[in-house]
């Protein structure tokens, strides 16, 4: 940084986000007094250069490589997203000793390990509240206020967009083509939403926060992931005849030897701390050998809390600047982790059929069930004249038993259909 009184900034990308992070840049006096000097916009990179933007043109450019490469930017604010280029604008920010602010969880969840073992190597910081529930403070709370906690265990609603279209379709009774579109009307879900609806968002972030959490090596491709697509209102009609919400989970567990990590909707009991939760809001529960369990919940998505949560760390990043200290990150060395295989993790399990409406049927099915070792815990039976629901919630059962009780009910000629297999979230 030399001997220059002001700290400079280069943002790559003005959308949603980035928008709102340079109105927030211009408080110059409270961020000032934050910091204890001035913290400056030096460049701006944007996609296109014929819109109308809100900043001096002479700090705009449409190539992001001006801003990673200026003398003058000390901290690369990147809010673009994707994989690349912005992978390359970061290693390169941080290969340079610059300090990178990013809220691109994609970037994270995928190369995370080279980018914090850049971060150790060149001395410059690295950080990124705002890949994680938006507005909502977690990486820092968790990687230093919960240090010492020794967590063993997350359990978070992360997608905005999937609690808004679950908890449409809970309580308004809608179809989730209706609720999503409604999603999608508010701005919440985009015109594609396959990044929402089928996890690969939430799985990112749980990717990020288990990293933190655990202090181990946990990217996207580690977190088994199914989407919401396939809830039903029927689905919702039984769960809470059976005292259930069906909310969208990402869980996280630490074992002696090995990290369990998944994303997929789930059946929570209505007194969970995540049963109630609506909406695009966000709740991360987490627990600890020394802290018991803590709660974080807010906004999740959106610019202006996203952007306060990107100012949080450029605020961090620019202290440690003045202060002289070199190389942060809130994930120091992460330790590769060995993953739990999805078939060996044991949980309830909710499963809807529809069964031929006979005596004995019942029966035969759970014989099956009882054979593969799992063990039934409630039952709701309702006939609609040859065809009966058949609604059974499981006790804790490895998904390798649950896989071989779904096969051979199918080969069953008095199982119609297998409705729905979900999974159940009854304890943490
Ligand atoms: N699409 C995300 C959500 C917000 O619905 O939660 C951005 O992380």
């Amino acid at each position: 940084m030399g001997q220059r009184q002001a700290i400079g900034i280069g943002l790559l990308g003005l959308g949603t986000v980035g928008s709102e992070v340079y109105r927030l840049l211009l408080d110059h006096d409270a961020l000032t007094r934050a910091v204890g000097r001035p913290l400056v916009v030096k460049r701006v990179a944007v996609a296109r250069a014929d819109r109308p933007r809100p900043v001096p043109a002479h700090l705009l450019t449409t190539d992001g490589w001006t801003v990673v490469n200026d003398a003058e930017v000390d901290i690369v604010v990147e809010l673009i997203g994707g994989l690349e280029p912005a992978r390359g604008y970061m290693l390169r920010a941080l290969e340079a000793g610059k300090s990178v602010v990013t809220a691109n969880k994609a970037v994270l969840a995928a190369y995370g390990p080279e980018l914090y073992a850049q971060v150790q190597s060149s001395g410059g910081h690295l950080h990124f509240e705002a890949s994680v529930g938006g507005g909502v403070p977690l990486i820092k709370p968790i990687s230093e206020s919960l240090a010492a906690a020794r967590l063993t265990a997350i359990v978070a609603i992360l997608n905005g967009t999937t609690n808004f279209i679950l908890t449409r379709m809970a309580h308004s009774g809608w179809s989730f083509n209706d609720a999503l579109a409604e999603a999608q009307r508010r701005g919440f879900a985009e015109a594609d939403p396959t990044n929402d609806v089928d996890g690969h968002d939430a799985a990112a972030k749980l990717a990020i926060l288990a990293s933190v959490a655990f202090h181990c090596q946990i990217t996207s491709d580690d977190v088994f992931r199914e989407g919401v697509r396939s809830i039903t209102p029927r689905d919702f009609a039984y769960a809470k005849e059976l005292g259930y919400e069906i909310k969208p989970l990402a869980i996280a567990r630490k074992h002696n030897g090995d990290v369990e990590a998944r994303v997929h909707p789930a059946l929570v009991p209505l007194d969970h701390p995540l049963a109630q939760v609506p909406d695009e809001f966000n709740a991360v529960l987490v627990e600890g050998v020394n802290v018991g369990r803590v709660v974080f919940s807010g906004r999740g998505a959106g610019g202006t809390p996203t952007a306060t949560a990107v100012i949080g760390d450029i605020i961090t990043v620019a202290k440690d600047l003045v202060a002289g200290v070199r190389g942060r990150s809130p994930i120091g060395t992460p330790v590769p982790a060995r993953v739990r295989p999805i078939e060996d993790v044991a949980v309830p399990y909710y499963l809807s059929l529809q069964v031929v409406d006979r005596p004995g049927v019942f029966a035969r099915v759970a014989t099956v069930i009882g054979e593969e070792q799992v063990s039934i815990a409630s039952i709701v039976q309702k006939s609609r004249s040859e065809i009966a629901d058949a609604i059974l919630v499981t006790h804790d059962a490895p998904g390798r038993a649950v896989q071989r009780v779904l096969a051979r009910l199918r080969a069953l000629d008095v199982v119609k259909a297998i409705t729905n297999v979900i999974r159940v979230q009854d304890s943490l």
